[in-house]
């Protein structure tokens, strides 16, 4: 059994599950990018949706938390599922990886300030098929902190700036603590 120290996130990641399964309803195989893996939750979660996915986690695995490196809970977390082939680990700053392998999901969870997140996005758009699905988690986060801390003001600015390239996807269940759009 998996075992995660952010039960935080373990709240969202069942919120977002029903989200995530109808904005990539439509993807016969999910093959994701998932920039910042942590405990490696939403790694096992896409698994989850779709067992045949391959998950490419690109995460630096530098800090602790909770008094503990993350990087050791990831292993132990994903042990199976990476003997199997079924998820990657990139030990890497999403910045420092090549970007020439496309994915038909990219899903954006690593470094929150708003700079990164325009960072990322644009490097992994053109990583994302045509149908494929971008997922920005943490749209919501930190509504009181200055723009350029939290990723919102990226990713409406990234939307505003690909319009005619997008389609942007509602929430199934409320919760719009995340944003997703379609690249046509
Ligand atoms: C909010 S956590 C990810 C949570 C995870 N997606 C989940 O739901 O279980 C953010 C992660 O982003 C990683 N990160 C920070 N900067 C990054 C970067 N430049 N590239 C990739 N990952 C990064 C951190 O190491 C951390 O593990």
């Amino acid at each position: 059994m998996p075992a995660f120290t952010a039960n935080q996130w373990e709240r969202q990641a069942e919120d977002h599950e029903a989200n995530w399964r109808a904005w990539t309803a439509h993807l016969k195989v999910l093959d994701v990018l998932e920039i910042g893996s942590y405990e490696g939750r939403s790694a096992l979660l896409w698994l989850a949706i779709c067992p045949d996915a391959l998950v490419f986690c690109v995460d630096p695995f530098t800090g602790t938390a909770h008094g503990e490196k993350y990087e050791a809970i990831f292993d132990e977390n994903t042990k199976r599922e990476r003997a199997e082939g079924r998820i990657c680990k990139v030990r890497a700053r999403y910045q420092d990886v090549g970007g020439e392998r496309e994915f038909n999901v990219v899903y954006i969870d690593g470094d929150h300030t708003s700079a990164a997140v325009t960072h990322d996005a644009e490097k992994a758009w053109p990583q994302l098929v045509s149908g494929g699905v971008l997922i920005f988690d943490d749209y919501e986060w930190q509504p009181d902190a200055g723009p350029d801390q939290t990723p919102r003001a990226a990713v409406d600015a990234f939307i505003q700036a690909h319009a005619r390239e997008l389609v942007v996807l509602e929430p199934v269940n409320g919760d719009t603590w995340q944003k997703a759009i379609r690249k046509l």
